[in-house]
């Protein structure tokens, strides 16, 4: 593992990393990234395994890229992949309006405009020796699933791991594969629950708060890793305070319309920072008194 890869992206250093990454001097040039594979998990959700055509993306857990379809426009996507695959990483979007309804019809072969890395990622080197526990709602598990690869590849590094995932019915949840693989370590826990089951589905019912309650955790060494739509976090937090995790022990990230990524435009503003420069992660001590933040 390279000292590179979860490096903090100190704001001075802004131009050199996006030279590095983007191999010119213009920071809002794109490269170009072919696709090599596309799975459809669901009707509206869709992963694409990504290869740039010129260098390989060098990220941490919890950053984000800009896609871009020239003609349509540019989109912030969470890198989903372990950051340790070398070559290639995954992607996964929901189909919500231009760039990702044109997104969703590319096919294997056909190319499309990548910036960044962009954000700051979660404190991986920080929780080195500590619990973890995600905290994925909907969408949510498709940033943390980087860091979850990451831990579960580095399992020795990290004490107990704890995934907590809520969908709103069973059709909705993603990665079903791996989840599975996931419930089967055994070196891992694994909580899934669902608003609406079908028929077929055995696991727990209901908002994910309640995996929370009925979770073992041992506050003193547990750092929280939550990501989800705006309304999961309050009650997620709530319910994690209960349990004696600290604010300081929380991370959150957060989504805002963006477009530039990288501090020019002001569009993903709260207050005095950018979220996608000073995030998309942010420790919940340090962003719970801004109003706008939640
Ligand atoms: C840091 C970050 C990471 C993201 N990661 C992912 C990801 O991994 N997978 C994924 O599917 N989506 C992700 N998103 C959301 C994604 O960027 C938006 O869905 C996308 O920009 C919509 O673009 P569009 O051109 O398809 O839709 P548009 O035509 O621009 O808009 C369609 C609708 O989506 C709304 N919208 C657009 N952007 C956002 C936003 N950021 N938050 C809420 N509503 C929005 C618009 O207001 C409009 O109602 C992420 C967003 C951020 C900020
Ligand atoms: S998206 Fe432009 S400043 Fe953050």
């Amino acid at each position: 593992m390279s000292e590179r890869l979860f490096q903090t992206i100190d704001l001075d250093m802004r131009p050199e990393i996006m030279k590095d990454n983007n191999n010119s001097s213009n920071i809002f040039r794109p490269q170009v990234g072919e696709i090599i594979k596309v799975d459809r998990f669901t009707n509206l959700e869709k992963r694409f395994t990504i290869r740039l055509k010129r260098d390989s993306l060098r990220f941490s857990p919890g950053q984000f890229i800009m896609v871009s379809i020239l003609g349509i426009g540019e989109a912030p996507i969470s890198l989903s992949s372990s950051p340790t695959d070398k070559g290639e990483f995954e992607i996964c979007v929901r189909k919500m309006g231009s760039v990702t309804s044109y997104l969703h019809n590319l096919e294997v072969g056909d190319t499309l405009g990548i910036r960044g890395p962009y954000g700051n990622g979660f404190p991986v080197e920080e929780v080195y020796g500590k619990d973890l526990l995600f905290v994925a709602g909907g969408l949510g598990i498709i940033p943390l699933r980087s860091f979850i690869k990451y831990s579960l590849e580095n399992r020795d590094r990290f004490n107990d791991i704890l995934i907590l995932y809520g969908a709103k019915n069973p059709g909705e949840l993603l990665f079903v594969d791996e989840l599975k693989e996931w419930g089967n370590r055994g070196d891992i826990g694994l909580k899934l629950t669902v608003d609406r089951p079908d028929e077929r589905w055995r696991g727990h019912i209901g908002v994910i708060t309640r995996l929370i309650y009925s979770a073992e955790i041992n506050p003193d060494n547990t750092y929280a890793f939550i990501v989800g739509p705006p309304v999961m976090f309050k009650y997620v937090i709530m319910e994690l305070n209960a349990e004696g995790i600290t604010d300081d022990k929380m991370y959150l990230s957060l989504e805002r319309h963006m477009k530039c990524g990288i501090g020019k435009c002001g569009h993903c503003q709260i207050n005095n920072r950018y979220v996608c420069m000073d995030g998309p992660v942010f420790r919940y001590s340090q962003i719970k008194n801004l109003s706008e933040a939640l």
